[in-house]
């Protein structure tokens, strides 16, 4: 007969989570130089989106001439398909492995990947599983990775239509905020982060909530100088969430920086991701917002001053979509995602939010027909 045991041990890992923001990243001594020359890498891979290319080839160019100008053995620039698409299936993750294997990284290599949010996602998925991890450097060069998913640990993509379903935690090494990648943006994607850096602020930061109604014109107008500070008072906030919080892996239930996430996510896979994460978002706020108000938790002055800043930086608030039964869907899903009860944080004013553990559906369908009137 054997005596059943239960050996049990507790046991800690040290991250370091580090986010630097500048322009001209790749400049002699720069610090692209400066964390590589700290990792000394036996071998680097540099994977770009795509769009960027299109976009900005000056850009391109600077890479192109830090790869010939540097010690590390680099390989040939990976461009790689970005935007949504980038996580709809898994052939950006399939090319970023090929090139792992044949050539020939180990676990002590480099991977430095600069995109938005999805190819960041999509190539964060693949450095974590190879190899069981391979180190990766994140350069975010859209407004919504910028301020929120560059420092973010999460890395996937989506699978069975729904967003995120394949994916692991994972750290990247460091964060580059290289602004001068937001130029060559559309206004679409310049604008897109702007619900991001209003929800973080709602939920954390009325100080933020401030400096954002006060730089709206600036903004409109691109001026890059004002958004990189919003940008990075934003990517701060989640940062320290993540490393400060207590809950860098999501374990726990409740999630702030999730805030409008249930409905933004339903929407972006009802749409076909015709609306941006960060569109998408916007509307999501404004319906937790709604909700908010309607049980009785914040002013509709409050909403109203919210959805008006929304509305400055070209975001909706409203999609036809909204208004099919399948939105509610959202609400399951999000809390299948995420585990355990249902937790949906509100608003009772700027920086105070509340977790509720119950959103009858004729609360959310009211919330929805205020925003259409
Ligand atoms: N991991 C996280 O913690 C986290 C958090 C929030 C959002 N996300 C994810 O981020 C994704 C959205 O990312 P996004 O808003 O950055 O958009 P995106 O990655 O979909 O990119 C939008 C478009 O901009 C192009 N592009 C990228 N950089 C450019 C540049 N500098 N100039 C010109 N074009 C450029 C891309 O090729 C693409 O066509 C969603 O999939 C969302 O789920 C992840
Ligand atoms: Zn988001």
């Amino acid at each position: 007969m054997i005596e059943p045991q239960k050996i049990k041990s507790l046991f800690s890992i040290k991250w370091t989570h580090q986010l630097f923001c500048t322009q001209n990243a790749f400049r002699s001594g720069g610090e692209v130089t400066q964390i590589l020359s700290e990792l000394n890498p036996p071998k680097l891979m540099l994977v770009v989106d795509r769009g960027i290319c299109d976009a900005n080839i000056e850009y391109v160019a600077k890479i192109t001439s830090w790869i010939e100008t540097s010690s590390i053995e680099c390989s040939d620039i990976l461009i790689v398909q970005g935007g949504e698409k980038a996580k709809t299936n898994d052939s950006v993750v399939e090319s970023i492995l090929n090139a792992i294997n044949e050539l020939g990284m180990c676990r002590k290599s480099v991977v430095l990947a600069i995109g938005g949010g999805a190819m960041l996602d999509a190539v964060g998925f693949a450095t974590s599983i190879a190899h069981r991890g391979i180190r990766l450097i994140k350069m975010p060069s859209t407004s919504l990775s910028a301020c929120d998913s560059g420092v973010g640990v999460k890395n996937g993509i989506n699978k069975y239509n729904k967003k995120n379903f394949i994916g692991v935690f994972d750290p990247p090494y460091a964060v580059i905020n290289d602004y001068d990648l937001l130029l060559s943006l559309d206004d679409r994607h310049w604008f897109s982060g702007m619900s991001e850096v209003i929800k973080v602020a709602l939920v954390k930061s009325p100080e933020l909530f401030e400096q954002t109604k006060t730089t709206v014109s600036k903004v409109q107008n691109r001026d890059l100088i004002s958004m990189a500070k919003l940008m990075t008072a934003s990517a701060t906030l989640h940062l320290k969430h993540i490393a400060e919080g207590g809950d860098p892996f999501e374990r726990l239930e409740a999630r702030p920086l999730d805030f409008g996430h249930w409905a933004a996510h339903k929407l972006e896979q009802m749409t076909n991701h015709e609306l941006t994460h960060g569109e998408a978002v916007s509307i999501g706020l404004a319906i937790d917002l709604q909700c908010s108000v309607e049980l009785g938790y914040l002013d509709q002055d409050v909403a109203d001053e919210v959805i008006s800043l929304l509305h400055e930086f070209n975001l909706p608030t409203t999609h036809p979509k909204m208004l099919e039964p399948e939105l509610l869907d959202g609400l399951e899903e999000f809390r299948e995602h995420l585990g355990g009860r249902l937790t949906i944080l509100l608003l009772k004013d700027i920086g105070q939010p509340i977790d509720v553990h119950d959103l009858p559906e004729s609360t959310i369908k009211r919330a929805i027909r205020r925003l259409f009137l």
